[in-house]
């Protein structure tokens, strides 16, 4: 460590000492919360539990204590080695990640508390992302539903199914906003939209976590990663992030802001950096503004080996990176080790402030307290509940359910008469073709838990079911290669493909991405369909067509991101976006394909029409030069248009809406008052359908540059043909406020506009003013550093 940088650590050290200790040892602030839903997951019982079994710790076992390993694998599932059973017998780890099975979690348990010295119980932690084993919509397609009660039932079912395994602690949700869809995480996170996202993060702490996280089916909830990952230049995984101040409090905060008001136990710091400082380092982050500001009372966990990983950041060596990252407010360190490798001897010789390590220990155990777990450290884990809690014909009821409301739909042509979907019952053959017709895996999407593939329904399985009558053929094509081919491909797999076309009433052309060419470390470039599938949505297209002219070709979308595809959205007949649904994917596709349910599913990103557009998204600010088509010297491109191939918040139906008479409570306000918006939305179709109604907020002219519009209000709503419903919205100060110049949350006086429809292209439009002086919220945040 440099002599400049020891000093600038030993400086900030006293400042953050002193601050931590303030926050760990007043009793004071330990009961005037000023957050109660943190006050009720992490309540001063367990604060004090943590107490007396801090005092009792050595140093080792403390640096044991906020030490996590990974389980090994093998035939049997998860397993532990040897060295590990002993360092859980010598009190030194505190945590095991992916160690799951009621028998194995029992044993390791049962060492920890009736062998280590203390007996302090571990947690076992997992990613739990969209299912255990029931496996439920990737986040992104959660997200399509715009329904929080959605995602809070589908998480409810992962927690029983994780806590039956033995399982404390999720390593979810993931709420990082994201605006690249070459960046494969897209796939973890609710989208593009900061409000969007902050409901769907809240909705999913309430489901993991339940009323009481002492209870035998909660599971503690971490949002991650925090902050601004989902920012990485270039959408590369990984990379640097390079955000202004108001763009973090506007874009990338707000999520988890509402994950901690909606209580969530555990934050895990991102792998990348902001504004100079990887976040495994950010004491501003991790300390001033997670823990001063927004009073989060839980732990925060690296990500897996971020604190070693801030070496190739090049903040210096091991013990370094290890002192930068305990002293930012890194409780616990995941997979690395240098906590407890090369803490002890400065700990020991005093060069680095024990109050540090106490804190992070503390914390730790305050987590495993609020848990119940020094009460009952096997709580929900039982061989009986493995049995008879997972996978269940309800869970699975529920999935489908879910994966339904997911679906959207982009196009739906007339052929011959009639819209292509939904699809006729009496159809004699069906051609299902293409590399995910009949793929099982990849439905379960990039974080499928403990999901298995023999569980779930691909989608060639769900029309077959549903359809047992029909005559349903399956030709893949092409293999699922990553890499774009270009120019015509002509084999035999296609020459069979094309045949199927031809041959069959109706083509279902599945084309998309394969699990793996999403998630993490799954950056693409190219955002059209992978490998050889465009040629061969081209080749099925056109023999489909030369057999007969208005023979439907329903192209389906599985994927986890937006993907840029004008010419299968301008040549299908129509196109569905099923995302990775889960095990109840092909059921749930068939039911909307059929029209058992009509599709009410949003997009909660938006589609380019060319991977040059992004990161695109609605809620942009103007440019002094808004594009206007035909005029040289504005904002756009010379070789493509501006505009999406689908925008935010946008998705057909089998029936249409129409809004009208959105009205304004008050044209006049003050900055310090609510306004209620009303609207009248109506099924102008001849069927029942579910509408996401949307309602879009701009404040005209500011005293800094504003979006063009940003969502501010959604509700589901269901509809019989010719039936109306007037919808209110309620718009309170915060909904109206920016941060100023000077970074204070402010209403300030002048015109807004809202907007109310079905995507954040609506048009029909209402006015109102706030008058009278600016109104201050809150004072500015803690000093960006
Ligand atoms: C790395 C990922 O970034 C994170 O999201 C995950 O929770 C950990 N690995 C543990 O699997």
């Amino acid at each position: 460590m440099s002599s400049q940088i020891a000093d600038a650590i030993v400086v900030s050290r006293h400042a953050v000492v002193a601050s931590l200790g303030f926050v760990f040892a007043s009793s004071a602030l330990a009961t005037a919360q000023r957050s109660p839903a943190q006050l009720a997951i992490i309540p001063p019982r367990a604060s004090h539990i943590a107490d007396s079994v801090l005092k009792l710790m050595t140093l080792e076992e403390k640096l044991g204590q906020i030490t996590q390993s990974p389980a090994g694998f093998d035939q049997t599932g998860p397993t532990v080695d040897a060295a590990g059973e002993q360092q859980v017998r010598k009190g030194q780890l505190g945590s095991f990640l992916g160690l799951y099975g009621a028998d194995v979690t029992r044993r390791m348990q049962k060492i920890a508390v009736e062998e280590s010295r203390l007996h302090i119980p571990l947690i076992f932690g997992y990613d739990v992302i969209h299912g255990m084993r029931t496996i439920f919509p990737i986040p992104l397609a959660m997200a399509a539903t715009f329904d929080s009660s959605a995602a809070v039932r589908a998480t409810r079912v992962a927690a029983t199914e994780a806590t039956a395994l033995g399982l404390h602690w999720t390593f979810a949700p993931m709420v990082d906003i994201a605006r690249d869809a070459r960046w494969g995480r897209i796939i973890e996170g609710a989208g593009e939209d900061p409000y969007l996202g902050s409901v769907m993060a809240a909705a999913q702490v309430r489901g993991f976590q339940g009323d009481n996280l002492r209870s035998p089916t909660s599971v503690l909830a971490t949002a991650k990663h925090f902050a601004a990952y989902g920012g990485a230049e270039g959408g590369r995984d990984y990379n640097v992030v390079s955000v202004s101040e108001r763009d973090l409090w506007n874009v990338y905060l707000p999520p988890f802001r509402a994950a901690v008001r909606a209580g969530a136990g555990s934050f895990m710091a991102s792998f990348n950096e902001i504004n100079g400082t990887p976040s495994h380092a950010n004491d501003w982050l991790l300390t001033d503004v997670l823990r001063k500001q927004w009073d989060f009372r839980g732990m925060v966990v690296s990500d897996w080996t971020g604190v070693w990983e801030m070496i190739a950041h090049g903040l210096g060596d091991s013990l370094t990176v290890a002192e930068r990252a305990l002293h930012a407010g890194v409780d616990m360190e995941m997979s690395s080790t240098l906590y407890r490798n090369k803490l002890g001897a400065e700990l020991r010789a005093g060069r680095f402030p024990i109050v540090l390590l106490d804190t992070a220990v503390h914390r730790v155990l305050t987590v495993k307290a609020a848990l119940g777990l020094f009460d009952d450290p096997y709580r929900g884990a039982s061989a009986d509940r493995e049995r008879t809690q997972i996978l269940t014909a309800e869970d699975r009821a529920q999935a489908r359910e879910i994966a339904r409301e997911a679906i959207v739909l982009l196009t739906n042509r007339t052929v011959g008469g009639t819209p292509a979907l939904p699809l006729r019952r009496d159809i004699r053959s069906i051609a299902v073709i293409g590399p995910l017709g009949a793929d099982s895996n990849s439905v379960l999407g990039g974080w499928h838990g403990a999901g298995r593939k023999e569980d779930a329904v691909s989608v060639l399985d769900g029309l077959r079911r549903a359809l047992p009558n029909a005559d349903i053929k399956y030709a893949a094509g092409v293999g699922l290669d990553t890499v774009p081919v270009e120019g015509p491909v002509n084999t035999p797999a296609i020459a069979e493909a094309e045949q199927l076309a031809r041959a069959a009433d109706v083509v279902l052309l599945v084309v998309g991405e394969a699990e793996q060419m999403t998630g993490e470390a799954a950056s693409r470039s190219w955002l059209g369909l992978p490998g050889a599938q465009h040629q061969l949505a081209q080749t099925v297209v056109r023999a489909a067509r030369a057999s007969n002219p208005s023979k439907p070709v329903i192209a389906v979308l599985v994927n986890g991101r937006p993907l840029a595809v004008q010419w299968l959205a301008d040549s299908a007949s129509a196109l569905v976006e099923s995302w990775h649904l889960g095990v109840e994917h092909g059921n749930a596709l068939a039911d909307v394909l059929l029209g058992d349910v009509a599709p009410s599913g949003k997009l909660p990103a938006t589609f380019p029409r060319v991977t040059g557009q992004v990161p695109i998204y609605y809620d942009h600010k103007n440019t002094g030069r808004p594009p206007v088509e035909g005029v040289k010297w504005n904002s756009k491109y010379i070789d493509a248009p501006v505009t999406p191939l689908f925008p935010f918040g946008y998705g057909l139906s089998y029936t249409t809406f129409e809004y009208s008479n959105l009205h304004v409570s008050k044209p006049s306000l003050r900055g310090s008052e609510s306004v209620t918006l009303s609207v009248d939305v109506r099924n102008t179709g001849t069927r029942a359908g579910t509408e996401v109604a949307q309602l879009y907020l701009r404040d005209d002219a500011a005293s800094v540059t504003r979006p063009v519009r940003e969502l501010r209000g959604f509700r589901r709503v269901l509809l019989q043909p010719g039936q109306s419903q007037t919808l209110t919205f309620r718009l309170d100060p915060d909904d109206l406020a920016m941060y100023d110049r000077d970074m204070r949350r402010v209403v300030e006086p002048g015109a807004f506009t809202v907007w109310a429809g079905g995507s954040s292209a609506a048009t029909l439009e209402g006015h109102f003013t706030v008058t009278g002086g600016v109104t201050v919220l809150a004072p500015a945040p803690p000093r960006f550093r």
